[in-house]
């Protein structure tokens, strides 16, 4: 895979990834011992902020209509990444996806643990910049509060949590393997926030993307195996306890020299104007 995978099919095509009819084949085998990849399986107790999209209408029951992930930012804000709305996805406009939903609570997509709750609005980063990748977020607004407190802090500029070599865990339903084996259940990978630099070399532009370090976030395991995959977009890389990434891009997944790359949330808060307290906490633009 030389682009993310979105973006590289039409929609029907995702249509029949997305529903096992078409099993994703990577160009490149993954590490060995490798599935997120790299993973194992959570309970969604472990982090209860992690939310699932899920359209049924565009991407069959099989799996609960799950094709990407999302964060809880607040009971009523949910984060995700502006690729997750895009039509080339969706195959429609996301105001005209009906049962746009995120799930929430659930570990096992096939049960009925948690909530189900309709998107109410979507604010999609005008920024988002379809060539290099940068400015991948897009704003949730859910129709009602998700239960308790599964809210997730976000850690701003020079939090120490987006230090290289920081430890941080990445949470998804997507690819297990990078064979297509989409998970049923929530999984995640350990991995380590990497220097820029290390993106820089990677992807100094191409098919794939092209890192800019203020907008995105380099993580990985320098060796491969764990990292996100396709179907784990818009979900969070968690450091310190905090929101440091949202999945984003990556040529092929786990491979030895090409880092998983995240939209880095202190330039979401950046962008939003979240960290002022201007107005208000969590407010949709
Ligand atoms: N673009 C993919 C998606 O839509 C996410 C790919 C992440 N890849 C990676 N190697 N970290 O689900």
């Amino acid at each position: 895979m030389r682009r993310p995978f979105v973006r590289a099919l039409n929609g029907s095509l995702v249509l029949a990834v997305v529903a096992g009819v078409i099993p994703l084949v990577s160009a490149a085998p993954v590490a060995a011992g490798s599935v997120v990849v790299g993973g194992f399986p959570v309970d969604i107790s472990e982090g209860p902020w992690n939310v699932a999209l899920s359209s049924r209408d565009r991407f069959g029951g099989t799996r609960a209509g799950q094709y990407c992930g999302g964060v809880a930012v607040s009971r009523t804000v949910v984060l995700t990444a502006a690729h997750c709305m895009g039509a080339d996805v969706l195959g429609a406009p996301p105001n005209r996806v009906r049962d746009l939903k995120v799930i929430a609570g659930r570990t096992d997509l096939l049960s009925d643990q948690g909530q189900e709750i309709p998107v109410r609005d979507t604010w999609v980063n005008p920024g988002y910049d379809t060539s290099t990748n940068a400015g991948d977020f897009a704003v949730l607004r859910l129709a009602e509060p998700l239960a308790g407190s599964s809210v997730v802090t976000m850690a701003s500029a020079g939090d120490a949590a987006y230090e290289p070599g920081t430890a941080a865990v990445v949470y998804g339903w997507g690819d297990a393997t990078g064979g297509g084996d989409y998970a049923r259940s929530l999984r995640a990978a350990h991995v380590h926030v990497l220097a820029d630099a290390l993106c820089e070399r990677a992807y100094p532009g191409g098919d794939d993307g092209t890192y800019a370090s203020g907008a995105m976030l380099c993580a990985g395991e320098a060796e491969g195996g764990g990292d996100a995959c396709q179907g784990d977009s818009g979900g969070p890389l968690v450091a310190q306890g905090k929101l440091v990434g949202l999945v984003s891009w990556g040529s092929g997944c786990g491979r030895p020299g090409s880092p998983g790359v995240y939209t880095r949330v202190s330039d979401v808060v950046r962008a939003l104007g979240w960290g002022r307290g201007l107005r208000g906490p969590h407010a949709v633009p």
